[in-house]
Parts: structure tokens; C-alpha cells; sequence
């Protein structure tokens, strides 16, 4: 087994750094010896005049001002000179690359990587997708040009947090993650949560599943303490999610079991206080992720977004629950509660590191032209085995829901490849009963991504010392 050396792994995997921009740069290794000159000083932190050093996931109370981290598609590393020995022993899925997944992770119709904008339509082009945190927009261009002396930019993608730490179509995110008992985070000390292995996120240790360690590519140990990440550019249709609220709200005020998905009066706990309709509104949302869109924990509190003494990891699912089957969040992590993968219980967890992007979404007025402005979220889904994680969750969960026969042929009702056509989502009520909706729209498309392996540190080196 590996041992675990937190200067060794790159910073934001195994905890977020908590700035408020992000800047994404594609690149193009077209100069071998310069682009492994920089990886070497990135590495090494020697010459941050020249090169960013890249961020380690050291035991720090605040993270660096700025903080630099680095993924490296297949063809990235290829463009680098390892060696074919090596190249064949990375997973199929990292070594196919994000477009040839296209089917398993819904990546069709107006999703699909050929309507992708540039430069992800030239997927083979993109070997790097470094990233640039920082609380100060005004770092950004500094360290881009930087980057640009040993790498081609083929594309940039920023990105920021939303206030309040919500996402487009208004939702708190960030709430669950896996957590990790090597990681002091000032922020958690007192949170009482089960603790998952390393082997989650980084390649070479135990993980979740009983005696399965991840296969690390060759060599072992160069390899290990790295981990895989999917970064998705989802777009995100608020207009389209809000109206589509607004018109099953206005079905339901007249529905003969409305009383039994909120109960009359409730909705003076919603939302601070607000009308039936507007409450209906709220619950529909709830019930699509999971969550209330303040964050509070739906399972916990169906009748009232008051997160006073509601746990908002501490929960587990039941066949009872008030939290439906089909949710985004309990198709993402049905945690402990019922599925019929029994042995996947806690084991697909994916660490999500994301950003909105794009100008925010006014409500009142809404206008035209703000309604259509391309929105949505730079995600990065990171763990230690795509085909395990990653695509399990979205092929398996969130597109076909295989982990219950009751939502087995629906999809995920917040980001799933819905069509109007077939699309369906039940919403619980207190008697157990359900009211079904239907006829909703995809609200998220993907507007490109690629696959990119997170190396360690001493890997990092490795690959700067190639020759050839
Ligand atoms: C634009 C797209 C997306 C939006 C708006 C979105 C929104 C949310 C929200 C609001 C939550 C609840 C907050 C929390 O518990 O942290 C959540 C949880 C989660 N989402 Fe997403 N999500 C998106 C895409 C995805 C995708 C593509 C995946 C999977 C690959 C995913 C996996 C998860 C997971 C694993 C959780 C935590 C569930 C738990 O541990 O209880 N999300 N998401």
C-alpha cells in the first residue's frame, strides 16, 4: 500500500480550496522541452517568477493566494513522450477520453461532442487542462501568460462562485463531499461523519469496496497518489427550470392530494413566509434535488426549508423516505438506503470541485436576452476510477436509474438527457402515495470536457524527465 504523504498530492482533491474564481486554460504541448521544463518548475516551486508552482494538498488553514493545479489528458501524456508501456496500462475509459464516452455519460443530440464550441470539438488537440484559483480575478492573466511561454492556450474557460454559495438554478451546493481522516480542515473539526478511505480519490490505497484497490498504472510508484477527474462544462437553462416550475405549481394548486405534498399553512415555513403557489414551486424544486434550495436537507425536513437543528450531511434513505428515489442528490449517493446494487452502497463517491460560469440570471424582470445568455457550471467530478465512479453514477444513477425499479428507465429530473417526450419524475407525498410529472425538458446540456489524470507531485517530475 502507498504511503500517504499530503505534500505529494496535488492541493483540491482532497479538499477544496474555497476561492471564489477559477480560470480554466486548455493546452497544447506542441514544444516538448519547454512544456516539460515547466512541469519540472511548477513541480518544484523553485521559479515562481517564472512558472506557477503547482498547489499541494498540504495541512493549511488558508490555501496560497493563488493556488495552481494541473490535469493531463491521455494525449497529453502521450505528447510528453511516456512510453507506450506505460500508456497502455491507464484505464480504457482515460485512454478512449471523454468524447468517446458520449453514450454512456448522455452526451447526445445537443450535447453530443460534435456540437461542442472550440476547442473541444479537437479533443485529440487539448493535453492539459491546468487550472488557476484565486479570491482576485487580477491573478489570472499573470499566471496565463506564464503558461503560454511552454504550452499553446487553445481555449479559457473562468469561472466564480454564485452568493451564497448556491449555483445556477439557485441551489446551495457544495453541501456533501466525501471526507477524508488525513485532512485537517479547520472548518469540519467538529463534524461527526463517517470518513472515507483515500483510496476513494487516490490511486493506491484501499477504498470503499472490500479488498479492492484501484488499478495504478505503470510504474506503481510514480502513479500512485494521483486520481482521475472528469471536467464537464454543463450549461445550464434557468429560465427553462424556473417556467417549468411555475407551470407545475400552477397544475398543482388545484390537484385533489396537494395537501399531502405540503401540507396547507406550511408554506409560512418556506422560503421565510410566501404564497401557496410560490411554496409549490419550492417543494417541486426540493423534491427535484434533494435538497431545499437553501440547502436544507429534504429527507430530514419535507415540510420546511428552517435548517435549525437539520443535519445536512448526517442522513441516510429509507423505502420510506420523503426524499424521492429519482432526486438528483440520492441518485448521486443513495448512501446507506435501498438499492439494488447493494454492494455500491458508499462506494461511488465522487470529490466535486465546481464553478458557476456565465453572467448571472435575473428574475424580476426577466428579459429575453438574459434568459437565453449561456450559463452554467465548470465542474471537475474526481475519484480514483472513472468506470467504478464516475460513469457508474451518471450511466447507471442519474441517466437509466438501475439502483431502483421504480425510477429504472427515468432520468435524473435536474440534469439528465430528459426529452419532453418520455421524461418523468414522481414526487413523494406523506401518505406514501406519488404524483407523477412528466413532459420536462433536458435543463442541462454539456458544452464540452475532457478526462484528465491528476499526477502527484513526484509523477509530475517523472514526466518532466522524460527524454525523447
Ligand atoms: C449543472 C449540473 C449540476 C447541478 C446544478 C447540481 C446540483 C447539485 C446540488 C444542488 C446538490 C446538493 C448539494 C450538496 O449536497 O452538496 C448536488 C449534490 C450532488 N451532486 Fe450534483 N449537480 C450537477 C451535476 C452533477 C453531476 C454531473 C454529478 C455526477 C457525476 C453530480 C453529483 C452529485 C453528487 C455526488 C452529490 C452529493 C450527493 C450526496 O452525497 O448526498 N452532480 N448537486
Amino acid at each position: 500500500m502507498t504511503k500517504f504523504n499530503s505534500e505529494e498530492v496535488q492541493g483540491n482533491i482532497l479538499r477544496g480550496y474555497r476561492k471564489n474564481n477559477v480560470r480554466h486554460l486548455m493546452l497544447e504541448v506542441t514544444d516538448r522541452g519547454k512544456a516539460r521544463q515547466f512541469l519540472a518548475q511548477s513541480a518544484d516551486g523553485d521559479h515562481p517568477q517564472d512558472v506557477p508552482p503547482i498547489t499541494r494538498s498540504a495541512n493549511w488553514d488558508d490555501a496560497p493566494q493563488v493556488c495552481f493545479n494541473v490535469g493531463i489528458t491521455f494525449e497529453g501524456l502521450r505528447a510528453l513522450g511516456l512510453p507506450r508501456r506505460s500508456l497502455d496500462t491507464f484505464p480504457t475509459e482515460y485512454k478512449e477520453g471523454m468524447a468517446n464516452r458520449a453514450n454512456k455519460l448522455g452526451d447526445v443530440g445537443a450535447s453530443a461532442p460534435d456540437k461542442w464550441p472550440v476547442p473541444f470539438r479537437e479533443l485529440d488537440r487539448i493535453h492539459l487542462v491546468v487550472s488557476i484559483y484565486s479570491n482576485d480575478t487580477g491573478d489570472f492573466d499573470k499566471v496565463e501568460a506564464q503558461v503560454a511561454k511552454a504550452f499553446d492556450v487553445l481555449g479559457v474557460r473562468n469561472g466564480r462562485n454564485l452568493p451564497e454559495g448556491k449555483v445556477f438554478f439557485g441551489y446551495k451546493d457544495g453541501i456533501s463531499q466525501p471526507k477524508f481522516k488525513h485532512i485537517f480542515d479547520p472548518e469540519k473539526v467538529d463534524v461527526n461523519e463517517p470518513k472515507d478511505p483515500l483510496g476513494t480519490v487516490l490511486l493506491g490505497y484501499p477504498t470503499n469496496l472490500e479488498g479492492v484497490e484501484f488499478t495504478v498504472p505503470y510504474p506503481k510508484e510514480v502513479f500512485c497518489n494521483g486520481a482521475f477527474n472528469a471536467f464537464r462544462i454543463l450549461k445550464q437553462d434557468s429560465a427553462g427550470f424556473e417556467d417549468y416550475l411555475t407551470k407545475v405549481a400552477d397544475k398543482l394548486m388545484t390537484h385533489p392530494d396537494v395537501d399531502k405534498l405540503l401540507p396547507e399553512g406550511a408554506e409560512k415555513d418556506i422560503c421565510g413566509g410566501i404564497g401557496r403557489r410560490d411554496a409549490l414551486r419550492e417543494v417541486v424544486a426540493a423534491q427535484m434535488c434533494g435538497r431545499w434550495r437553501n440547502g436544507t436537507t429534504y429527507e430530514l425536513s419535507p415540510n420546511s426549508d428552517n435548517d435549525d437543528g437539520i443535519s445536512a450531511t448526517n442522513f441516510d434513505y429509507t423505502r420510506n423516505s420523503r426524499c424521492p428515489a429519482g432526486a438528483h442528490m440520492r441518485r448521486a449517493n443513495p448512501r446507506g438506503g435501498p438499492i439494488v446494487q447493494r454492494i455500491a452502497n458508499h462506494s461511488r463517491r465522487l470529490v466535486r470541485r465546481g464553478m458557476s460560469y456565465g453572467p448571472d440570471f435575473d428574475q424580476a424582470p426577466r428579459t429575453v436576452e438574459n434568459d437565453k445568455a449561456e450559463r452554467g457550471l465548470l465542474g471537475n467530478f474526481i475519484g480514483a476510477n472513472y468506470g467504478a465512479q464516475f460513469e457508474a453514477v451518471v450511466c447507471d444513477w442519474i441517466n437509466y436509474g438501475l439502483q431502483d425499479p421504480n425510477i429504472t428507465g427515468t432520468n435524473d429530473p435536474l440534469l439528465g438527457a430528459n426529452v419532453t417526450e418520455t421524461s418523468a419524475f414522481d414526487l413523494t407525498l406523506s401518505d406514501g402515495g406519488s404524483i407523477r410529472l412528466s413532459e420536462f425538458p433536458r435543463f442541462v446540456e454539456t458544452r464540452g470536457g475532457a478526462y484528465t489524470f491528476l499526477p502527484s507531485l513526484p509523477a509530475v517530475r517523472y514526466l518532466s524527465k522524460l527524454t525523447g
